[in-house]
């Protein structure tokens, strides 16, 4: 059977190199943190609390410390000491102010499913059972787990974070010919990757560690390991080779894995703790809770006049998360009047974290949903009253930006989804017993680049090797980076260029997020690549070619290699622009009028992320973030039962995330300008915007559909068929 008689269309960017690493992958030969073995591996299993807020009145660990196989069982009552948690030296770095949590320091209880004690044992079963047997009494207090009970309670972040933004006179939106005012809610979506958070330690020595853990930067994990055990950076050695997914939630070094460093220390064998996907819905963050409201005016042909974002996000009781809710309505339209206002509230849950596309996937839901109903209540085509408001500098700052392909990237994903089939008004095109829609909602997240090193070695067999630290949470960064060497060194194989990444003794590149990688990394692949390109024209001499026979030079020359170690970063013109990715999500849906069944028919998801470095990864990291978006808007949800504060679908059975079944052909464009100003691949980020805005389309198509606008996600099919 050929593709035509299974009715898949191919995939219609084809270009580039394959995955370096699927082989590995597909065959299960590709190795993650939990799989390595070591001699004498004992494990760890955390019994959790059962009530939300309160203190620890009493602890019994007899029944566990008797049970077999039992190394430890550590407590805040015996919990060996972690250096730097006695000078507030914060281990986990937290993403924002207060501190994170230190696990086994005190009796108290400031979530519902915070460890109470960790049993080590010689097998995981043995631990799992131990950890069973452990009986705690509470003082319990009263407790607040509802954002939407706690409003009040909203405040301000500390410092300089999420400040209050005004230009010109927002309010005009009252006094505009056309107007509204709306609130939009996000509930706590959960990163849940494939893999779970998993962490493997070992003491070689008193002063050394060894760590396998789930990462998305190895650097940040050694340098957080190090300051909680008050070590040098370089006696904590750090390996991630593989990372099954993140989407943020491996941004940070969280608590429980401290909590491993030091039981493996207490018990002088390696610990292994994988935690359970139920413990991974409070244990290392989730999307926040969000309210938003959006006022908005124009004229009546169409002219923005005056905006005001008001978000509220939940945070925990002892650490402020903030994330950039509201911060794409600054300057993504051209409006006169624009003020933002961001706020968090404390609760009594563990801290969020950054979740694919963050808080502008939050923000892009409200505001390009906001633009969707005021284009309705105008009668003006959504594209076109986007094209009217379009910000050819950007307004927040005054700055030209350094690429921005947006209209046409409009253009081009109107054209794959057929945006002249829909109909204007609502409702109105029934198909074969189902209502036919069509939206949109636009994606922007920053584009820059850091620093990074990157050793670049030709050896005397031919191969180029490449080498720094950062690690791959699945996204195709080993064949992105292969691809840019290989138009470097052109007449070097690609199945000779080896890219070694995820060590921390590697030379040091940030940790993997914030679509910054194939810009940072990349960037200082190429330039690692010219360097080592350069010192062997230097070596040849004047007359040389410039693709020589690297292993014939070497050889002439009597060396066992060559290599060169640089460092990259961005340049300082680019501060004089201001540069973002952009991504125009189109959705097709199809509602069923009487069950509120829907699906979702067709997708074209369009990139503006300057040149297309790696086609098939690309394509691949559209694909994810555009099911991601899907997902966020259709079926996602951390539902709590407020009154125990805890939650009731914590496993993949009740949380539901998108199957095959549920997915499209999802059609990937891009616009593919590239943009040297940022790096001389002239490549912008793509892993948030591949998210950001989806989640927008999807409601903007239903309401082209069905006349029904759900200003809350997820849209299930009840609120479809709900007479309110
Ligand atoms: Mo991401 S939320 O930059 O891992």
């Amino acid at each position: 059977m050929n593709n035509d008689q299974l009715n898949i269309a191919p995939p219609p960017f084809t270009d580039g190199i394959d995955r370096v690493d699927g082989r590995l992958k597909v065959t299960g030969a590709a190795k993650y943190s939990a799989e390595y073995d070591m001699p004498n591996m004992s494990y760890a299993v955390f019994a959790l609390s059962t009530i939300t807020k309160g203190t620890i009145k009493s602890i019994d660990t007899k029944a566990a410390e008797r049970a077999p196989g039992v190394l430890a069982v550590i407590t805040y009552l015996n919990a060996p000491k972690v250096p730097g948690y006695d000078t507030g030296g914060d281990p986990s770095k937290p993403p924002t102010g207060g501190g994170p949590l230190k696990f086994f320091v005190d009796n108290t209880v400031k979530y519902s499913g915070q460890p109470v004690a960790m049993v080590v044992a010689d097998s995981f079963e043995r631990a799992t059972h131990a950890a069973s047997l452990v009986k705690a009494t509470y003082n319990k207090e009263e407790h607040q787990t509802d954002l939407t009970k706690n409003m009040a309670k909203a405040a301000a972040p500390k410092g300089n974070r999420g400040a209050d933004y005004k230009r010109g006179n927002p309010e005009d939106w009252k006094t505009a010919a056309v107007k509204l005012e709306h609130e939009y809610v996000v509930p706590i979506d959960v990163h849940n990757p494939m893999e779970l958070s998993a962490l493997i330690a070992h003491w070689p020595a008193d002063d050394k560690i060894v760590v396998y853990g789930k990462t998305q930067g190895v650097k940040s994990t050694q340098n957080a390991i190090a300051q909680a055990f008050k070590l040098p950076p370089d006696n904590v050695q750090v390996t991630a080779k593989f990372v099954g997914g993140a989407f943020g939630n491996a941004l940070r070094t969280w608590p429980h894995e401290i909590a491993t460093v030091a039981a493996a220390k207490l018990v002088k064998r390696p610990v292994k703790t994988v935690i359970t996907r139920q413990m991974q819905f409070n244990t290392v963050g989730y999307r926040p809770y969000t309210w938003q409201k959006i006022s908005m005016g124009a004229t009546a042909d169409g002219k923005l006049t005056g905006i005001i974002h008001e978000a509220t996000g939940q945070t925990s009781s002892f650490e402020e998360f903030t994330e950039g809710t509201v911060n794409m309505t600054r300057f993504m339209y051209a409006c006169p009047g624009v003020s933002t206002v961001y706020r968090i509230a404390p609760l009594d849950v563990n801290t969020p974290t950054w979740m694919r596309g963050p808080g502008e996937a939050t923000g892009a839901f409200a505001l390009e949903s906001a633009i969707d109903e005021l284009a309705d209540q105008l009668g003006i085509d959504p594209i076109e009253l986007r094209v009217i408001n379009h910000a050819d500098t950007d307004p927040e700052n005054g700055k030209p930006f350094s690429s921005k392909n947006l209209k046409e990237a409009y253009q081009m994903g109107a054209d794959k989804i057929g945006w002249k089939d829909r109909k204007a008004k609502p409702g109105t095109n029934m198909k074969d017993g189902w209502l036919v829609g069509y939206g949109l909602g636009t994606g922007v997240f920053g584009a820059g680049r850091g620093r990074a090193t990157v050793k670049a070695t030709m050896q005397a067999d031919g191969v180029l090797l490449l080498q720094t630290s950062v690690t791959d949470i699945g996204v195709g960064t080993g064949t992105a980076m292969t691809q840019i060497a290989s138009e470097i060194f052109t007449n070097v194989p690609v199945k000779k260029i080896r890219f070694e990444l995820g060590d921390s003794s590697l030379p040091p590149s940030p940790t993997q997020g914030g679509s910054m990688i194939t810009s940072t990394v990349g960037g200082a692949v190429h330039d690692a690549c010219t360097a080592l390109k350069q010192k062997f024209q230097q070596l040849i001499g004047n007359g040389g070619t410039d693709n020589p026979d690297y292993v014939k030079v070497l050889k002439d020359k009597n060396l066992p290699s060559l290599d060169v170690t640089i460092t990259g970063s961005g340049s300082s013109e680019l501060r004089n622009f201001s540069s973002y990715s952009y991504s125009v999500h189109f959705v097709q849906v199809k509602v069923h009028p009487t069950t509120g069944i829907l699906k979702v028919s067709n997708v074209v998801s369009v990139a503006d992320s300057g040149h297309i470095v790696s086609p098939k990864t690309a394509r691949s990291q559209i694909i994810g973030g555009a099911i991601g978006g899907i997902g966020m808007a259709l079926m996602e949800e951390g539902i709590m039962d407020h009154r125990y504060g805890r939650y009731v679908n914590a496993d993949l059975a009740n949380y539901h995330v998108p199957v095959h079944a549920d997915i499209p052909q999802i059609d990937t464009l891009f616009v593919n300008k590239p943009d040297f100003k940022v790096n001389p691949m002239g490549a912008k980020g793509m892993g948030e915007i591949a998210l950001i805005g989806m989640s927008a389309a999807v409601a903007n198509a239903i309401y082209n559909a069905t006349g029904k606008r759900i200003r809350e996600l997820p849209i299930t099919p009840d609120k479809l068929i709900s007479k309110a």
